[in-house]
């Protein structure tokens, strides 16, 4: 019987820190929407950073417009961040987010994608990345991409495609010099600690999306 409301004190305490927790995002949201300069990390999860109010699906689906006019005005946004989203969305999925990412964004606004390397030369880290693959995470992965089909999503949508790393169907490795502050990408050449010390063990395929 102790045990049994101890389990029932448990539960409503959970529920009671996830309601807090969702009403507490909320007005970041809502805060961040009113500066000048607005920058959004969507599908962010926990992942912070100075300048940038994370949101994730239970404020923000990027395939449900009307999440999105709940905070923010049409054209509106200055920038946006996806580390690892965009391969958890279907097809179809991913068309509809990166329009509704177009109609939030201001005119020379972007977004940042990164998204596993389908070119990546490494057939381990093809493995943990695929869909059904054997990673974390990859149960829910829908879409394997290369820069070519990246880029032709986001070009089909009327973005312009600017590819910031990627490897090309020659195992090559191609970088152009990005900046951190335009949205910071860890899982990348730059920066994930699995590359210290020169070799390439873990990269994405990055691109910025620019609404003209
Ligand atoms: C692998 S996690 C990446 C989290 C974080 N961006 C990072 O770099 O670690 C994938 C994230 O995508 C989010 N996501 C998946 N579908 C989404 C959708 N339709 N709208 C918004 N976020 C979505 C998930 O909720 C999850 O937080």
């Amino acid at each position: 019987m102790a045990d049994e409301s101890m389990q029932l004190v448990n539960r409503l305490v959970l529920s009671l820190r996830l309601m807090i927790g969702h009403q507490l995002t909320t007005l970041r949201i809502r805060r961040a929407a009113k500066r000048s300069l607005l920058k959004v990390a969507v599908g962010a999860a926990d992942v912070r950073a100075d300048g940038w109010v994370g949101t994730d699906r239970e404020h923000i689906d990027l395939t449900d417009r009307s999440t999105w006019a709940r905070f923010f005005s049409e054209g509106s946004v200055d920038a946006m961040v996806a580390e690892h989203v965009w391969e958890h969305l279907t097809h179809e999925d991913a068309e509809l987010a990166a329009q509704n990412c177009r109609h939030f964004l201001k005119t020379g606004g972007h977004i940042r994608i990164a998204v596993p390397d389908g070119y990546f030369p490494d057939a381990q880290y093809l493995e943990v990345v695929r869909p059904g693959g054997t990673g974390p995470g990859c149960e829910d992965h829908k879409v394997l991409y290369t820069y070519r089909t990246l880029c032709d999503l986001f070009s089909s949508q009327g973005f312009e495609v600017r590819l910031l790393e990627y490897w090309d169907e020659a195992g090559i490795f191609h970088t152009e010099p990005w900046s951190d502050v335009d949205g910071l990408i860890r899982r990348s050449g730059k920066h994930d600690p699995r590359n210290s010390g020169g070799r390439l063990r873990y990269t994405s395929l990055i691109l910025d999306a620019i609404k003209r």
